[in-house]
């Protein structure tokens, strides 16, 4: 199938809710007879975007009457939210697929759905109509909010269920989500991708870009609010060009501006920042609005010019560092964090360098990075100058040596002083600490009650341990 959606939003979310009804009485009937609930597995690989998408299959399958399961053992319905920006996440789902076999051997009425990134390639589908007959439902970035409808055709039908897209059609607005933490949720302002980085596979599997209209945006931030949130974050692959092509084009700065007047919401944060678009307008709006995070993910991917006019980058090691001098001028206190890919084709020590150069003026407070993973049907996968693994394993190194103790003086600047911090969730290696974030996004892990969390507390930073802070509540 791959044909758009043609009805307006508010009809085909009905249309699903039939379905999702549909299934519910299903389900129902299931409980009746075998005297538990069906239950549910999902698994999500990737980004912050595939993490919100699962929170919108969580809620459908809740509102279907699943509850979720423990393991891929205990379930009665798995499904993957794929991604597949490098190859070590694809390899993962097809392990993973393999060992399902086993479990859908003894357990046929397992039903196993594959979604997300990964999907959108035509290779992956071929590979798993033919190697993993045992997957029941495939569907993929464009058209996530059909799952009820799919889940149900698979039923009727008793065969797998295919429907990928190759394009978007209209924005689905209201989709049931369940958000992983009560206080504080993520936001889509925009979906896909025009930039073409040469390595990058995303505006291949994400389309175009298109943006959610303010109006939209708002009234889910303010539902938000209401419902007790006090953090968002704005997500997009490439924030800095929101609204462009709305029928009454808004930038992103504006846009901040108007999150920023909700009631309730106390932080904003965003994410992610192409760095050739970052204006001067959304430098002086991030200042001036007191509710956004002093904290911007700016990914450099690389610190030298060839590579990055080879990465399709539109910006120069000189043009990045003056945005970072802006931002610094700006807010002295902001957090600049970013991605940083090595091994790109044609990338030695000598190019290296020039990445350890601006790492050292950037002066990052944390840095993602990744070995360069060919993807097939992106320029960079047919450059004839690949890197060997050795040389690429050379430069993550230098790189880490390079940001590693930075990330440690800026921390350390921090002891002693006092800040604000959302208490987030219990410390996962100590029961009696709460993980929280301070304004700038860094991690601090302090003794206290569980209550506290969801609610903002002030914290004196005792101690750095490099990727995280100590402190105590005053
Ligand atoms: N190989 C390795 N890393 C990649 N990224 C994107 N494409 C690739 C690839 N082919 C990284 C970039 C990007 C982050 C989300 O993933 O650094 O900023
Ligand atoms: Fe990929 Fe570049 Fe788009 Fe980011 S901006 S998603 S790296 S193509």
């Amino acid at each position: 199938m791959e044909r758009k959606n043609i009805l307006p939003s508010a009809e085909e979310l009905k249309r699903q809710q039939g379905f999702i009804d549909l299934m519910r009485a299903e389900n129902e009937r299931f409980e009746a007879e075998q005297g538990r609930k069906k239950k549910m597995l999902i698994v999500t690989f990737g980004c912050q975007m595939n993490a919100h998408d699962s929170e919108k299959l969580l809620g459908m399958l809740t509102e279907m009457g699943y509850t979720k399961a423990d393991n891929e053992e205990d379930a009665d319905f798995i499904i993957y939210n794929t991604c597949c920006v490098r190859e070590n996440a694809e390899n993962k789902v097809y392990g993973n697929l393999g060992y399902l076999k086993h479990i859908k051997a003894e357990k046929p009425d397992l039903k196993i759905a594959l979604c997300g990134c990964m999907m959108q390639q035509p290779t992956v589908l071929e590979t798993i109509r033919k190697k993993y007959k045992h997957v029941d439902i495939v569907f993929g970035t464009f058209n996530l909010y059909k799952l009820p409808e799919l889940m149900y055709m698979n039923i009727e039908s008793g065969s797998p269920v295919f429907d990928i897209w190759k394009e978007h059609g209209e924005i689905v607005e209201d989709l049931p989500a369940i958000r992983k933490y009560k206080f504080k949720a993520s936001v889509n302002i925009m979906f896909g991708c025009n930039n073409f980085c040469s390595y990058c596979i995303v505006p291949y599997v994400r389309g175009r870009e298109r943006s959610r209209t303010p109006e939209d945006i708002l009234k889910e931030v303010k539902a938000l609010a209401a419902d007790g949130v006090k953090e968002v974050t704005l997500l997009g692959q490439n924030v800095n060009s929101y609204g462009r092509g709305l029928e009454k084009e808004v930038t992103f700065a504006q846009l901040l501006r108007m999150v920023n007047e909700v009631e309730g919401i106390e932080r904003i944060r965003f994410m992610t920042s192409h760095p050739k678009d970052l204006s001067d307008e959304l430098i002086k709006a991030m200042a001036e609005c007191d509710k956004v995070c002093k904290h911007i993910h700016l990914p450099v991917q690389a610190g030298n010019n060839e590579i990055l006019r080879q990465m399709n980058r539109h910006y120069t090691k000189e043009s990045y560092l003056e945005t970072v001098a802006k931002i610094r001028q700006a807010m002295p206190e902001c957090a600049i964090t970013t991605d940083i890919m090595v091994g790109f084709p044609g990338e030695g020590d000598a190019e290296v360098a020039d990445t350890v150069d601006v790492i050292k003026k950037a002066r990052y407070s944390g840095a993602f990075t990744f070995i360069y993973s060919k993807r097939t049907g992106t320029p960079a996968a047919v450059m004839e100058n690949q890197v060997s693994e050795e040389q690429a394993k050379r430069s993550f190194n230098a790189v880490l040596e390079a940001v590693n103790p930075i990330i440690y003086e800026l921390n350390h600047e921090k002891v002693g002083k006092t800040y604000n911090v959302l208490a987030e969730d219990v410390s996962s290696s100590d029961p009696e600490f709460v993980t929280g974030r301070l304004d700038d996004n860094t991690l601090v892990h302090f003794k206290s009650d569980r209550d506290v969390i969801g609610t903002m507390v002030q914290v004196k930073i005792t101690d750095n341990k490099t990727f995280y802070l100590i402190g105590e509540r005053i």
